[in-house]
């Protein structure tokens, strides 16, 4: 067990480069399932999601070479159709191979995605719209297995009841190679789709964007190599920005891309934080006086996004006034708060009035908790302070992070393997800007 130890306060001041992203990262692999070509992914985020998605690839019968942050992967001698559980139930993307197995092979064999504990996702979106397609599928509750196969998989015209970044890709993986045309209506609009779309068609895939949220796939019959280059990680910026700001810094974010940050720069610049573009891939982000309480609603492209409000609660600990942020894409994102109040947040949960919770809110409205709150307001500023904190998933575990460099006082962070998953060495990126943060195995205090 490993956790990290953590020297604060600091004002964090230097430079950093922006990683891959994550969230197009893991789909790129998948995508090379599509393949018996050599398919080359570049600029990929050394982190613990991308080492478990080449664990799923090795099993379904590729070779993959991982150095620096290019992966090479090339077709082993043979190939099989089954994710197995001590792999595929730690991520959550594994289930994206689906489509290519359906597609390729007429079968697949899951386990229940696993994933960030940020609620109950489940992925009856995805499997609705793949038995469109002509595949059944069924859930084995005995072993745990999604069961999927299909003789012909062929295009459907689907319309998504509510957005699914994951879901979108999924069955975008499995009308490639489908026979026919798909139509996904409310297709996510998110960039990391566009930026998969983009890998897709160097392979040779048929997929136009026709109108807002809406995609139509014309399937081929073979898909072949590439190499291709992923697009930086905007939620890596957003993190590294309140960063800055949060501990009175001045951060320059190189790999930068501001033109997919609209919302959080508006919050930003309405909170009173500084930043400007140093040319076009570089950003600076910087104190520059006191901040403002500023209120966030999460919400789908190109709203204010789930992953930033972790980070940005931090912020508004540091804002005068008192802020408000409603989640409304996930049922359980606040698990951050209870860690925060032991260094001295003032952050109170509370239930905003909204008419139609079944159709206002992302998720299920059925996977809702009594007593879950989906909102919470902040009174700051406060001085945080050393704390014991735990992480419960990626951006909360940054966040924490984060807010312990600023507190004042020595700080123990356990669940750092959350962490790991999504950021590249984010310790020792930290580091170099002068954060103290060590990384110890073992459990004692010290
Ligand atoms: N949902 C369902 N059924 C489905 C699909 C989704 O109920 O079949 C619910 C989810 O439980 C959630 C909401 O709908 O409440 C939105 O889910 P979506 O499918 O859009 O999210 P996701 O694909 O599971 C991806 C990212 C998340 C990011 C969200 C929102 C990846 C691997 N994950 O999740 O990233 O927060 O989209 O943009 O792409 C992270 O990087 O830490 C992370 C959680």
């Amino acid at each position: 067990m490993e956790k990290f130890i953590v020297d604060g306060p600091t004002k964090l001041v230097g430079n950093v480069t922006i990683a891959g992203a994550k969230n197009v990262a893991l789909k790129a692999l998948v995508a090379s399932l599509l393949t018996d070509e050599e398919v080359i992914i570049d600029n990929v985020p050394q982190i613990r999601d991308v080492h478990l998605m080449i664990e799923v690839l090795e099993h379904l019968g590729k070779h993959c070479t991982f150095k620096n942050s290019t992966i090479t992967i090339k077709k082993n001698s043979s190939h099989t159709c089954t994710v197995p559980l001590e792999v595929g139930a730690r991520l959550r993307t594994s289930s994206m191979v689906l489509g290519p197995l359906l597609s390729r092979y007429g079968k697949a064999i899951i386990p229940n995605p696993g994933g960030c504990r940020i609620g109950a996702r489940p992925i009856d979106r995805h499997i609705e719209g793949l038995k469109a397609m002509g595949a059944s599928i069924s859930y084995a509750s005995a072993d745990g297995y999604f069961h999927a196969k299909v003789s012909d998989l062929h295009g459907a015209e689907i319309t998504f009841e509510k957005n699914t970044h994951t879901g979108t890709e999924t069955l975008l993986l499995a009308a490639i190679l489908a026979k026919g045309t798909t139509i996904l209506h409310n297709a996510a609009q998110e960039v990391e789709v566009d930026d998969l779309i983009e890998l897709l068609r160097t392979m040779g895939a048929a997929i136009t964007r026709t109108a807002n949220r809406e995609i139509i796939v014309e399937g081929v019959s073979t898909l072949h190599g590439t190499t291709y280059t992923i697009m930086p990680d905007r939620n890596e910026e957003v993190t590294f920005a309140v960063a800055a700001i949060a501990s009175t810094g001045d951060i320059t974010v190189h790999n930068s891309r501001p033109q997919y940050l609209a919302a959080f720069l508006k919050a930003l610049s309405r909170a009173g934080g500084g930043w400007e573009e140093i040319d076009t891939d570089t950003t600076r982000y910087f104190y520059k006086g006191e901040l403002q309480a500023v209120d966030v609603v999460t919400g789908v492209y190109p709203g204010f996004m789930t992953d930033w409000q972790a980070p940005w609660a931090l912020l508004m600990t540091q804002a005068k006034g008192e802020s408000v942020i409603h989640e409304t894409v996930f049922e359980n994102r606040f698990a951050y708060v209870e860690e925060l109040k032991k260094m001295g947040a003032k952050i109170a949960y509370f239930d905003p009035k909204v008419k139609n919770p079944e159709e206002f809110y992302n998720f299920n409205w059925n996977d809702h908790i009594r007593g879950m709150h989906q909102a919470i307001r902040i009174t700051g500023p406060t001085n945080l302070h050393n704390a014991i904190v735990s992480i419960n998933d990626l951006r909360a575990g940054a966040t924490l992070l984060l807010a312990t460099t600023i507190g004042s006082g020595k700080s123990y962070l356990y669940g750092i393997e959350q962490v790991d998953r999504g950021y590249e060495h984010i310790e020792n990126r930290l580091t170099t800007m002068g954060a103290h943060i060590e990384r110890v195995r073992g459990d004692a205090l010290s």
